[in-house]
């Protein structure tokens, strides 16, 4: 008997298979198509890739576990949070979805908060409105691609379009919808609100579940695309950045995540909607009833070794690359990577900053250049979790998870720059075995995810800050620290 958790990522979509006691058992992943970005801070990929490489990854992981698919007793979800994808009155894609990270939304966030205004964006939706979400990139299509949008009949996430070409259902789970800026992330319902003070129809938005509760069942079509039985019930899921939370224990007060994939998330459980005023980090609904959470994002936490690596060290492998930034000391001899390729959430909200190296010198090696990318993101993640400290959650241990924290040297960096312990997990999996946890407790033997997460989830390895280069670090962090307010206006002519 096997639950299946399957996650639409960034760069691939992956299933996993667990037992009935949470325990990964096997897990495929099929690559996407390069995200398309046309002009600087666009990002878009096909929503139909998704769904080709879902079935891929499914029918990888049964053929790996010589399973059927009527081993598979429930099924979730999780994906890319905040992604637009757009369905006309056949179900057809509209156009290629904008996702997370692209940032061409400016003006229709001043556009939305001009006409609903900011105290009311952030009474209705616990959020300041940012460009990455759902909300105004929909507008942006209204504003430039009218004929696109008069067609649109719904609008979904990603994970949420793999659900529908499972199961026929247009539907969403509250931490997903959390990042459309058309949520009530403090009632658990779409900010209707919203919706009318923008002139959007309302049935253009799909239902809405908490994570762990049935959505629907596998269509027979859906069922010979991917080899698994017609009638397997599908719960909501979460995003990946919830998911992966669950999937790494955090459902429970007094625990924090750092999750280093292309993004950089630091995420705190919340027993309540607490928020920070200027909105840094975003508060949104938990995969746990009754729960939220806050998380500070790093827009380019891995993209910024994968951009290393795809435009100065072709071909090389991610482990060769930092087994050399390990060669140079800690601080870079000076030299300070500012991860903004994405223009930057947490701390700034700025979609026009840029990355860069400052410091550089013709004495600095190659070895220096990637350190200091590692050192770079690893102070954005520090900006995260000093905020969320402030917010008042206890941070005694960070758990480390995600591409990023695979690297022992990079893990032990965090710890040294965090001043807290990083710990490990037993299960390195994300988003996908979260997502197939929240199906476990939909569809088998466990009441609630805290209870199968006790079960479940063990620490395995605690790296301690060490003295000499904590120090070193909170001195780079607070010069790293110093560098946006002095480009910022270099980014924001007069
Ligand atoms: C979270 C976020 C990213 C994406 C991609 O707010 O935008 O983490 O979910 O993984």
């Amino acid at each position: 008997m096997y639950w299946l958790g399957i996650d639409v990522g960034t760069g691939g979509t992956r299933a996993l298979l667990i037992d009935d006691r949470g325990k990964v058992r096997h897990a495929c992943t099929a690559p996407h198509e390069d995200m398309r970005m046309e002009r600087p801070l666009w990002a878009e990929q096909r929503p139909e890739n998704w769904w080709d490489a879902a079935q891929l990854a499914v029918r990888g992981v049964l053929a790996q576990a010589g399973a059927s698919g009527a081993d598979v007793r429930g099924i979730g979800l999780s994906g890319q949070m905040h992604g637009l994808v757009i369905l006309d009155a056949s179900d057809q894609v509209i156009r290629p979805a904008l996702i997370w990270c692209d940032q061409r939304s400016q003006a229709q966030v001043d556009a939305i908060n001009a006409t609903v205004g900011k105290p009311t964006v952030l009474a209705c939706t616990a959020n300041p409105v940012l460009t990455g979400f759902t909300l105004p990139k929909l507008l942006w299509v209204r504003d430039h691609e009218p004929a696109q949008f008069a067609r649109v009949r719904k609008v979904l996430l990603p994970k949420d379009y793999v659900r529908f070409r499972l199961t026929g259902e247009y539907a969403s789970d509250v931490s997903d919808a959390s990042g459309t800026a058309l949520f009530d992330v403090v009632r658990r319902q779409w900010s209707y609100e919203m919706a009318d003070r923008l002139g959007l129809d309302r049935g253009i938005l799909p239902a809405v579940g908490e994570s762990s509760v049935v959505s629907g069942k596998v269509s027979r079509a859906a069922a010979a695309a991917t080899g698994l039985a017609e009638g397997t019930p599908v719960v909501a899921g979460a995003g990946d950045q919830a998911a992966s939370a669950v999937g790494n224990g955090i459902v429970e007060p007094g625990l924090v995540s750092c999750t280093i994939g292309t993004s950089g998330v630091v995420f705190a459980h919340m027993a309540s909607p607490a928020y920070d005023p200027p909105g840094r980090v975003h508060t949104f609904c938990h995969a746990v009833p009754g729960a939220w959470h806050v998380m500070g994002v790093t827009q380019g936490a891995g993209l910024s070794l994968q951009w290393f690596r795809n435009q100065i060290a072709p071909g090389a492998e991610y482990d060769a690359l930092t087994a050399e930034a390990s060669q140079a000391p800690a601080g870079s001899n000076g030299l300070f990577w500012l991860p903004y390729l994405m223009g930057e959430r947490t701390p700034h909200l700025d979609a026009a900053v840029r990355g860069g190296w400052v410091g550089l010198t013709a004495s600095h090696t190659r070895a220096d250049l990637i350190r200091s990318l590692l050192e770079g993101v690893s102070y954005s993640q520090k900006d995260c979790l000093e905020i969320i400290e402030q917010m008042g959650a206890a941070v005694e241990s960070v758990r480390v998870s995600g591409g990023g924290a695979r690297s022992a040297f990079w893990r032990q960096m965090l710890a040294d720059v965090f001043g807290r312990r990083a710990v490990m997990l037993e299960t390195q999996e994300g988003s996908a075995y979260g997502a197939a946890l929240l199906a476990l407790v939909g569809t088998g033997g466990y009441a609630t995810v805290g209870e199968l997460c006790r079960d479940a989830i063990r620490e395995i390895e605690s790296v301690a800050p060490r003295p000499p280069e904590q120090e070193l670090y909170a001195r780079g962090h607070r010069a790293y620290q110093s560098l946006y307010p002095a480009l910022r206006g270099f980014y924001h002519p007069a």
